[in-house]
């Protein structure tokens, strides 16, 4: 589909490689709804690209219904969908002393991370089902997800990450076949490291040593290089129900 005039929801998009898909669909000329839990930052980068902003937690059923109602009103309804809300949550199974794993966290992870992404998917999905075909091929809309190679390749202490990412990568085909007779197209993007806020509270020296993991290029991935598989998901009418990996070949050890 051809982004431009478009109206698109990226949640997580205050931050990130949310944010940066943000930034790049609008100078695609994409009428850009940010919907995040930090309303300070995503109200600033909703003025900056000339979009809009809605505090919203994406596991709540009644705030996402109505953002949509306020985003529909200001753009129409969405044609796109990037799903990039998410939190990192790190724990061992059994800890020091023995100690089992939080359910509290993990439930958590897999309430934002997996249970957020498929909230948002249903109710955005319902309302492009009913929209006009954008073209011959009967396209009515794209959604994007984000997972993680630690889907595929959870390190210590990821069972909780790992578990909700690897949610993400099972539903996506499915839900690719569920929305295959509205002409909507469901693609996975699970990334490497990149550099975001999520990590920049690394230092320095950890950072290099991530990105030096990296075969090629040997850097942490920048969060643009998301946004440009976002916009060629977009573009490319035949990417459906596809988990792409985006991490310069590499492939975590367990710790
Ligand atoms: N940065 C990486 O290396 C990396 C790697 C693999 C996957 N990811 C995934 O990419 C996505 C974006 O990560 P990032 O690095 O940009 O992180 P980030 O922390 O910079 O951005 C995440 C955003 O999600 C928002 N958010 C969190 N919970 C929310 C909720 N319940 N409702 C609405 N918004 C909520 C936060 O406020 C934040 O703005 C996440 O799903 C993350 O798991 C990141």
């Amino acid at each position: 589909m051809d982004i431009n005039s478009l109206p698109a929801i990226v949640t997580g998009g205050s931050s990130g490689l949310g944010e940066a898909t943000a930034r790049h669909l609008a100078s695609l000329g994409a009428k850009v709804t940010i919907f995040d839990l930090n309303a300070e930052r995503g109200a600033i980068v909703a003025a900056e690209i000339k979009g809009h902003f809605e505090k919203v937690d994406v596991t709540n059923e009644a705030n996402v219904t109505a953002a949509l109602d306020n985003a529909e009103k200001k753009h129409g309804a969405a044609r796109i969908l990037i799903n990039c809300a998410g939190i990192v949550v790190g724990s061992k199974t059994v800890g020091r002393d023995n100690i089992p794993h939080s359910l509290e966290s993990f439930s958590q992870a897999i309430n934002i991370n997996l249970i957020g992404t498929f909230n948002v998917i249903r109710l955005v999905s319902a309302r492009m089902a009913g929209l006009e075909e954008l073209n011959e091929d009967h396209e009515r809309g794209v959604i994007i997800n984000t997972a993680s190679i630690a889907a595929m390749d959870g390190q210590i202490g990821q069972a909780a990450y790992a578990a909700s990412k690897a949610g993400i990568v099972g539903l996506t085909l499915p839900v690719a076949r569920d929305l295959s007779r509205f002409g909507i197209r469901v693609c996975t993007i699970a990334p490497g490291i990149f550099i975001t806020p999520m990590m920049s509270s690394l230092t320095e020296e950890v950072q290099d040593a991530l990105g030096a993991a990296v075969p090629f290029p040997s850097r942490m991935g920048k969060p643009e290089e998301y946004a440009q598989l976002a916009q060629q998901i977009c573009e490319n009418r035949m990417l459906n129900g596809e988990v792409i990996r985006l991490d310069g070949a590499i492939r975590l050890a367990p710790r």
